[in-house]
């Protein structure tokens, strides 16, 4: 057989992937270069906040190329995504460079973490174009080698990463499908602009918060509440647990070595309009990422009801609507 540095050769391939909200989060590492978290974590994949991503592999292209359609691409993400490129070239056992352009159907203002919806579709393109069949498993941890929260975005729907101990054992598997449960998830935009410290950096000093041991420990009882509440479609116990786990790991977060505030005045604004809503009688509650925006969490019967009383927020510049929504999947059409 030929090597393929022999052959005039282009393989390319595009896929889409969802960004996720996590109902208990992941925050610290056991390995920090393979992404190993220190507890499981859940999510919900998001329908309205997806990564298109087109991959080709060619014989002409001389050095790796990473492109952001409509938005600037830093030195730093350049660099993390050929070190991604470097472990899938790995696998497939190929030398040839490759040109990435990639998309974000939401505004960079909305502070989504996209390197979760990046990361796993850059994985599925990537080894889609070299040729490789991987199963929904094996991609699920190449994705996480990129960043952690990718390989939630891998598999349909509700998801759970086992965090396991070793690269194989360590990752994502759908617990339902996006069907299963009309749950509709409003991320409440109260700052545009990107976060100040990233997951990255921010994870690393949790261990430095003296509350940082005793989330690890509780962390377990809520992994149960959660995958209850998800089983039984309970959505009282869903949503107590989720804000429950977002105050939590804030309370961490604020309470690490340098503390890490990412609240502003109108996380606080929504925070205190949630609960008063709950005290009325309407059944929404709150999460939050590492940022000041906030993911309000509702049934889809409730959903018009609080998208009205939204309104009368005035830190809120944007609300995205999400609903349940698949992993990453490959796409006909490319980018380039
Ligand atoms: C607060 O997956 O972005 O959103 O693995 O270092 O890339 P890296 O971190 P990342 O961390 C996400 C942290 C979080 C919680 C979560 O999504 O579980």
């Amino acid at each position: 057989m030929r090597k393929e540095s022999e052959l005039s050769l282009k393989m390319k391939a595009t896929a889409i992937a969802p960004a996720s909200i996590a109902l208990i989060k992941y925050w610290g590492k056991r390995d920090d270069r393979l992404r190993l978290p220190l507890n499981p974590s859940v999510s919900m994949n998001l329908s309205a906040c997806l990564t298109t991503t087109t991959v080709e592999f060619a014989t002409g292209h001389r050095h790796d190329q990473v492109e952001m359609i409509g938005e600037e691409i830093s030195e730093k993400e350049i660099a993390r995504v050929k070190d991604h490129l470097n472990w899938i070239r790995k696998l497939g056992k190929s030398r040839l460079s490759a040109k990435v352009v990639t998309k974000n159907s939401f505004p960079k203002s909305s502070g989504i973490a996209s390197s979760a919806s990046g990361f796993a579709a850059l994985t599925v393109a990537a080894t889609a174009a070299l040729g490789l069949r991987l199963p929904e498993r094996k991609l699920s941890t190449m994705a996480r080698i990129g960043s952690g929260s990718a390989c939630r975005s891998i598999p349909d729907g509700f998801v759970e990463w086992k965090e396991g101990n070793t690269t194989g054992s360590s990752f994502a598997y759908s617990l339902y499908p996006p069907d299963w449960w009309d749950i509709c998830d409003l991320l409440l935009i109260v700052s545009p602009g990107g976060k100040k410290v990233s997951s990255t950096a921010g994870m690393a000093e949790a261990w430095t918060s003296p509350f940082f041991e005793a989330r690890l420990e509780n962390i377990k009882d809520r992994i149960k509440k959660v995958k209850k509440a998800l089983k039984q479609k309970n959505f009282i116990l869903l949503g107590e647990t989720t804000e429950e786990e977002a105050v939590n790991l804030h309370a961490v977060m604020m309470t690490q070595k340098p503390p890490l505030f990412y609240w502003n005045e109108g996380t606080m604004e929504i925070i205190l309009a949630v609960c008063e809503w709950r005290n009325q009688g309407l059944p929404v509650y709150f999460t939050i990422d590492a940022g000041p925006n906030v993911h309000l969490i509702t049934e889809g019967k409730n959903e018009k009801e609080v998208r009205g009383r939204i309104r009368s927020l005035k830190n809120v510049k944007d609300a995205i609507v999400n609903k349940p929504a698949k992993g990453a999947v490959l796409a006909e059409n490319h980018l380039f």
